[in-house]
Order: structure tokens, then sequence, then C-alpha cells
């Protein structure tokens, strides 16, 4: 997922939080994700063995409020939990359609906490939040009773050593004995915080069981992306399905891809260069409603192959109707990205379809241009300015 500001994360589904709780050493109750009623009766059979036959249903979408939209629902029974999965399962909540449950383990809850740590950027730090009054009502306690919620600023270098969470559990006012008790998970959270590069780990709740246990029974993860290249095991973390199929295919050929909502395909070298495009692009569509279709940097090693996942992924989207190659040779110069262009229609075949407007400027230009020429392609135009290609490709896109 790409936000605006540059930086890329990634939500996880409650489960996948509770399994990477799990391997840091946080305590949770058993659980089993289920895509069909079926499946879930057959999990509930064992996971209720562990809670007197008591499993909770748990809608799996990445949004809060689940409990509160009919997501969450106790089952006393392996038939109620089949029945409740049937329910739940296809529901609607907040615009995220279910596509699967987790059967928890049923826990006996005493009282409902909050915990959070999470990324500060404005303040540049690491900010610690922990509420004695958690649960479903977090959202209101923050803006009603902003004073129930601790905040406590931790620092990058030391993280959540055992003085701050004692720090944290006597800021937020828990008694002597049940801040003994988190004290301890707290520093497991901050494990899942550091080890996963994490810039959210929310619990809420973290509660007290009848036993007097501390218990995370809801989880947030959010991943920052960027450190994706340290955790190869976060790549089948991320949700594919809802990914756009075209980002998910441009991703996983290494190409830099983002996906827009106009006409004219847009493959450059360079980000700064593409950015620009998009630029000129959305001027030259202006009178006649057109614009970019997308942003697809291949960088510097432009080669046939490299061009070639470019322009499959650019022809695959529907809304295309022209493609902008902008390329300025550098280190990669036009020569051998006209022969990558010239490959990539090779390998592509029958799959070319819509008109390319290419310019190329830079490094080798002239043998670059003269490869095109030659190659006298009936989809290629050549422009040799960016404006003049940029009013070529928004006109083809037009017609
Ligand atoms: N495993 C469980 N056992 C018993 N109660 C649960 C369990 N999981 C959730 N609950 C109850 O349901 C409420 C909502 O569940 P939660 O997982 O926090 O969903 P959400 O935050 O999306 O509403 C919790 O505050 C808790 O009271
Ligand atoms: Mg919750």
């Amino acid at each position: 997922m790409t936000r605006e500001d540059g930086n890329e994360s990634v939500d996880l589904f409650e489960y996948q939080a509770r399994d990477v709780f799990e391997k840091h050493g946080v305590p949770v109750l058993a659980g089993a994700v289920a895509t069909t009623a079926a499946e879930a009766r057959a999990a509930a059979e064992t996971i209720g063995a562990k809670s007197g036959g008591v499993t909770v249903v748990k809608a799996q979408v990445k949004t809060g409020g689940r409990g509160k939209a009919g997501g969450v629902k106790v089952a006393k029974s392996a038939d109620e939990a089949e029945q409740l999965a049937g329910d739940i399962l296809g529901m609607d909540i907040k615009g995220h359609t279910v596509h699967q449950v987790m059967i928890a383990q049923g826990a006996q809850i005493d009282e409902e906490y909050y915990f959070s740590v999470l990324l500060d950027r404005t303040n540049r730090t690491y900010l610690a939040m922990c509420s004695k009054e958690g649960g479903m009502e977090i959202e209101q306690l923050a803006v009603e009773r902003p004073e129930a919620l601790a905040r406590v600023a931790v620092d990058p270098n030391v993280g959540i050593d055992t003085a701050k969470a004692q720090e944290i559990v006597d800021e937020a006012g828990f008694d002597a004995e049940t801040g003994a008790k988190i004290v301890p998970v707290l520093e497991k959270l901050w494990l899942v915080y550091r080890d996963e590069d994490a810039t959210l780990v929310e619990v809420n709740p973290l509660v007290r069981t009848n036993d007097g246990d501390i218990v995370a029974l809801d989880g947030k993860v959010t991943l920052d992306e960027n450190a994706e290249f340290r955790h190869e095991d976060h790549a089948a973390l991320e949700d594919k399905a809802a990914a756009d199929p075209l980002e998910a295919k441009a991703k996983a050929k290494g190409l830099n891809y983002v996906k827009l909502d106009g006409q004219v395909g847009i493959i450059g070298n360079g980000a700064g260069l593409v950015m620009s495009t998009l630029d000129v692009v959305a001027y030259a569509g202006e009178k006649d409603g057109v614009k970019p279709a997308n942003f697809l940097d291949i960088g510097g090693g432009a080669n046939a192959q490299v061009m070639a996942d470019g322009l499959d992924v650019i022809l695959g989207d529907e809304q295309v109707r022209a493609v902008f190659v902008n390329v300025f040779g550098g280190i990669t110069a036009c020569d051998e990205v006209a022969n990558g262009i010239k490959g990539a229609l090779e390998i592509l075949g029958d799959h070319a379809t819509k008109p390319l407007v290419v310019r190329l400027d830079g490094n080798n230009v002239d043998q670059g241009r003269a490869i095109l020429n030659e190659l006298d392609h009936p989809l290629v135009t050549q422009v040799d300015t960016m404006d003049g290609a940029a009013a070529k490709a928004a006109e083809l896109a037009a017609n």
C-alpha cells in the first residue's frame, strides 16, 4: 500500500498479528482462521476444547469496531460457531467484505485494558499509550477523558525495557499487582515492534482473565514495508487479494508501479523524470479529459526484459489507450533502451496492441533513435521533445 507521503506500510489481519505476537512470546489464546462455515466448525471443535466448548467467531477485516458491527460473536458450541461463521462470512463491515473468520479460544474476561506503541512522526520519537479502560470505547475515551490514556515517549535507542514498562503501567494507574503482570507483556510487545520493524503495535483489549492472566485478545500491527528487505517472511503477510492485480504483478517483477485513473500509460527511467512526465501528460491531456494512467519507473537498468515487463503491466490495464515511453539516457544509454523497446515488442508480440509514443534523449540518443527508425514498427511513434511527445500521447489516447 502506498501512502501519499511515500511511506509504505502493511496492516496485518488480527490472526496474523496473533501469530506474530505468539512468535515473540506475547501471551495470546489459541486461534485458527477459516474461510467457510464448515472449516469454522472443525476449528471450533479443537479450539473449544480448551475453553469449555466456548469460542469466539471473529471477522477478519482490516478495520476496527468489528465487535460493534456484529463481527465478533461468542459461540457456545461447534454447531453455533458454524452457524455464526456462516452469518459473519460475507458480511460488510465499514466497506470491507469478510472473507475469513478467526475462531478464537473464549476468554473469561475480568478487565479490559489498552496498549499501543507507535511511531510518532511529528515528535520524531516512539510513543506508548496505555489505559486501564480498554475495549470497544477507546476512541471515545481518548476524546472525552484524555487523562485516562497515559502517553509515554519511548526512546528508540532504549525501547521498552523493564523500567520503561513500569513507567507506562504507573502512568496508566495500575495497581502494583496487576502492573507487575503487565510489565513483562509490554516488554514482549516492544520486541514485536522492534524486531518486526513495525510502525504500530496495538492491543485492545489486553485483558486480565478470571484466572489473573494477562492476555492479548485483539491485535493490530502495521509493518514498515520499507524494511521488507530485512524480513523475508513479511511478503507472505501481504493481502494479495486486496492489492490491485497489476500492482501485484509489477511488484512480483520488481517494478516500481502505481496505478492511476487515466488513459495514458507512462514509463520512464528515474522517479523525478516519471513525475514530471505525469505533469506534462496531465497538462497536455487537460482539454480532452485525458490523464496519466500510472506511474512506472523502470530505473537505471532498462534492458529488453525490464521494458517488456513494464509494457506488459501497462498494456494489461484496460483503461490505457496509449503509452508514453520517456527515457533520458544516462548510465543506460538510449541505444540500449531502444533495443529494449524492440526486444519488448518481440517478446510481447500480439499482446502489444496500443500505440507507443517514444521520446529518447541523452546518452547515445542518435543511435537510439536510429534503431527505432529502422524498426519502423506500426505502433511506435518517435517524438523528440517531452512536451511534443506528451501532446502526441494525449491525442492518441483521446481518439
Ligand atoms: N477470544 C475472546 N474471548 C472473549 N471475548 C473476546 C475475545 N475476543 C474478543 N472478545 C470481546 O469482543 C470485544 C471486541 O473484540 P475485538 O477483537 O477487540 O474486536 P474490535 O476491536 O474490532 O471490536 C473485545 O473487547 C472483547 O470484549
Ligand atoms: Mg479490539
